[in-house]
């Protein structure tokens, strides 16, 4: 949510195209509106409206502007509508200040009333409007803007990302990070700042990842970064980012989902690289617990279900699932005996850390698996797996979702071995499923394609759909239906195979869509009632079935088969393949775009 960069040069240079192609690699983050700001000694110009970028930035001409410093914005909406006045950059009254902002000012509006008694005029409804104003009052008392910003962060409660300018110091950016992101990108003439890597990746590889309460001061061709609020320097090291900025791109592909769905393989492999050591050091915690909790949100709860459906088996230990905006529910039952397993994509989502931080208040050790590197999440975990799957733009995760499956199904297959829980030739078909991942996803896309593209057609008249499946089915089908809700707008509901029956079933008619995932395991048998159950009632059934199941293949009104050996382990990761695909396809045929779903956000770090 909300992308920011924040440029400064050495010399006058088209620094409004490069805010402009910026803002372009981070709309993957979601927004509804854009800005910009051009800093000078002269003054500061701002230009922004409601839209997207290709539209604000051309008709306000974002590619004509020259100048050494300027800072972009992509806002979504929290407080005020998407609209030209809220969106960001926003300035003080003396137009000395402007700002740019992700997060939320919790305590803005007793600020806002005191500013207002001392003279100050909102123009906005936002949230981030108090900070340019207040940071102008203390320049005019006298202070220096690092002196203004310690006691804004003693003013100030929330969670921000800032990047702060004025014409005092035209050369310099202030940025500031307490839980949303901010990187910095270092060249020997330019310095950036941005709300993710792909921001400024055309310009430089070198990174530094800035943590909570540190102020990064940028000058072009130089950084310094201040522990806030003791003023404490930092020497921090830039890492060198290997992915390419063409690995952010389509590279061919009408979109990023696609693209994403077709580098699964690919990913795996990478994957597959992260030494079996990595996964015992869970397993040592895990062990060690008297219980373990799940957190994450939307499809990183998802695939953290691969733990609640394993890590009982595996280990004996009971394993405790928890949506992260429900985490009060129970925090009660954490303590310093209590194992915390974070799921999460970006490492930013905003209850999963607020989940971590109360865990980790408790005693518990937090372990995580991520995607990106340095994230907020990552820096407050005991553990962490890397799940290596290279930046995701599409909103939808896909890559990112099997990914993390395979990285908790490593950690079972490890759980296993040191609890003596599987013989040797299941732990032989353990190790194979995973070995051959790469190859069966593979096969998967292949496979799946045309049969995705053709049901797709009849999918796009549907309003509503079920997914079922049992154990690790059921996770297949959650995620099945997320995916097709959230692309192509139909209303795709998934229940546990048995529970159907319980309510959901009354809804089936001539010609409605239910969707299976079904294994060849210990479920496969029931779920042959479940599809039978529902064709009596006139529904077309879809499933992805086990290569060879003929009595499936005869019940069913159209099947996607997945190569043998993959049921009872890791099913989850190449059976979620066609369910991907039914879905983008389906987006596609109602002329939806499957990158940029409406009213969703990459991140979210809101509340
Ligand atoms: C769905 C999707 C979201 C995210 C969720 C958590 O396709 O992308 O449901 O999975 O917002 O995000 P992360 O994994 O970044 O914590």
């Amino acid at each position: 949510m909300c992308g920011i960069i924040g440029i400064t040069k050495n010399k006058p240079d088209k620094i409004g195209h490069e805010i402009f192609d910026a803002l372009t690699r981070l709309e993957y983050r979601g927004y509804d509106s854009v800005g910009m700001a051009l800093i000078s000694s002269d003054g500061i110009s701002v230009l922004k409206d409601k839209g997207n970028i290709n539209d604000v930035g051309h008709r306000l001409n974002f590619k004509e502007i020259m100048g050494s410093t300027a800072i972009g914005h992509s806002r979504w909406a929290t407080h005020g509508p998407p609209n030209q006045i809220n969106a960001h950059p926003h300035s003080s009254n003396n137009g000395k200040v402007v700002v740019i902002h992700n997060g939320i000012i919790e305590n803005f509006m007793e600020i806002k009333s005191q500013l207002i008694r001392d003279g100050f005029t909102f123009i906005s409804q936002t949230d981030t409007e108090v900070i340019p104003h207040y940071l102008s009052k203390l320049l005019d008392e006298g202070k220096t803007m690092y002196d203004a910003i310690v006691s804004l962060t003693q003013l100030i409660k929330g969670t921000y990302a800032l990047v702060i300018a004025s014409t005092t110091e035209p050369n310099r950016i202030y940025a500031l990070k307490k839980d949303n992101p901010l990187v910095i990108g270092i060249t020997d003439n330019e310095m950036y700042c941005a709300s993710d890597i792909p921001a400024f990746l055309p310009f430089t590889r070198d990174v530094v990842i800035l943590r909570d309460n540190e102020l990064a001061i940028l000058e072009p061709g130089k950084f310094q970064i201040k522990l806030i609020p003791s003023g404490k320097e930092i020497k921090r090291k830039p890492h060198e980012i290997s992915w390419t900025a063409e690995a952010a791109q389509k590279g061919g592909f009408p979109h990023f989902m696609l693209k994403e769905i077709h580098s699964q393989p690919e990913v795996m492999k990478t994957q597959l690289k992260t030494q079996d050591d990595v996964f015992s050091k869970f397993v040592q915690h895990i062990n060690q617990s008297n219980k373990v909790v799940l957190v994450a949100a939307g499809t990183a709860h998802y695939a953290s279900l691969v733990a609640y459906h394993t890590i009982p088996e595996f280990s004996g230990k009971i394993v405790v699932p928890c949506i992260a905006s429900e985490w009060e529910t129970v925090s009660h039952i954490i303590d310093s005996n209590s194992v915390v397993i974070a799921v999460s994509q970006s490492g930013e989502t905003l209850d999963t850390i607020k989940a971590i931080k109360d865990a980790k208040k408790k005693g518990a050790k937090i372990l995580s698996v991520v995607n990106v590197t340095g994230s907020t999440l990552t820096t407050i975990s005991d553990e962490v797996i890397y799940i290596h799957s290279g930046p995701e733009i599409g909103v939808a995760a896909t890559k990112t979702f099997t990914s993390t499956a395979l990285a908790i199904w490593r950690i079972a297959k490890e759980l296993a071995i040191s609890n003596g829980k599987l013989s040797e030739d299941e732990l032989e078909e353990f190790t194979q499923a995973i070995e051959r991942m790469p190859e069966a996803v593979k096969y998967m896309v292949a496979h799946s394609e045309a049969k995705s593209r053709d049901l797709a057609k009849w999918f796009a008249t549907k309003k509503s759909a079920f997914y079922l499946g049992r154990g690790a089915g059921h996770i297949i089908a959650l995620e099945g239906a997320l995916k097709m809700k959230e692309i192509s707008y139909v209303h795709a509901e998934a229940y546990p195979g048995g529970e159907s029956k319980h309510g959901p079933i009354a809804l089936v008619e001539d010609d409605y869509p239910v969707v299976f995932a079904i294994p060849n395991d210990n479920t496969r048998v029931k779920m042959m009632g479940s599809v039978q159950e529902m064709s009596a009632r006139g529904a077309i059934t879809i499933g992805v079935i086990e290569e060879g199941d003929e009595e499936m293949k005869e019940v069913l009104s159209h099947y996607f088969e997945v190569p043998r050996g993959f049921s009872r382990f890791c099913s989850t990761i190449p059976y979620s393949i066609p369910m991907q695909l039914m879905a983008y396809y389906t987006s596609c045929a109602k002329d939806y775009d499957p990158d940029k779903p409406r009213n969703l956000a990459k991140s979210v770090t809101v509340e």
